[in-house]
């Protein structure tokens, strides 16, 4: 799996992007990071799917995305892109690349959960067609709560 945009692409992630899948964690995240042990497991998981959205520079964001077995539902559990490398695109190919692993994977609905205060993530989610349909109170490490959204894939 590999996608082409203007001057970034899409692959799956590997052992050699963990410093800098680590890096991005610490740079865009204040809570619930991911660790190296974390990473490292979801790397070889068949439940699993980590990309990486790279340019010439190196690392530019990466995603997340959950496959349990014995659901149709693919949960995006963690999106981040670049402080330098936002506004262009990127994790709006991400989530496109997001939804076709999730496809691949026979599911037929994507999920996630997004901090109440985080306003560009919300607004990422509802252009890109998700709508919220509940709520998880405390649900973060520093207790802010969390809006569930859902987005089929037909
Ligand atoms: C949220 C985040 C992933 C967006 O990444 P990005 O690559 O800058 O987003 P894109 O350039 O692909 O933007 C796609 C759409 O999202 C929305 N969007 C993205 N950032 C936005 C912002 N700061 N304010 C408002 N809308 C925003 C816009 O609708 C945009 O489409 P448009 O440019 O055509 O209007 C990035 O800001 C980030 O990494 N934040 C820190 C980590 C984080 O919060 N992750 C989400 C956790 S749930």
């Amino acid at each position: 799996m590999s996608a082409a945009h203007s001057d970034f692409s899409i692959r799956p992630a590997s052992a050699s992007d963990l410093d800098a899948l680590l890096a991005l964690e610490r740079a865009a995240f204040t809570t619930d990071h991911l660790s190296r042990r974390q990473y490292r497991r979801h790397l070889h998981s068949a439940t699993a799917t980590v990309l990486a959205a790279v340019d010439a520079g190196g690392l530019l964001g990466k995603a997340v995305v959950f496959h349990r077995a014995g659901s149709d539902i693919a949960r995006l559990y963690s999106i981040a892109v670049e402080a330098r490398a936002r506004g262009r695109g990127v994790a709006k190919a991400l989530v496109a690349a997001v939804e076709a692993a999730a496809r691949a994977h026979a599911r037929t609905r994507l999920r996630l959960e997004v901090r109440k205060d985080n306003a560009a993530a919300i607004a990422l989610y509802e252009r890109l067609g998700f709508h919220r349909f509940g709520e998880k109170p405390g649900f973060y490490e520093d207790g802010a709560d969390a809006w569930r959204y859902e987005k089929p894939l037909p």
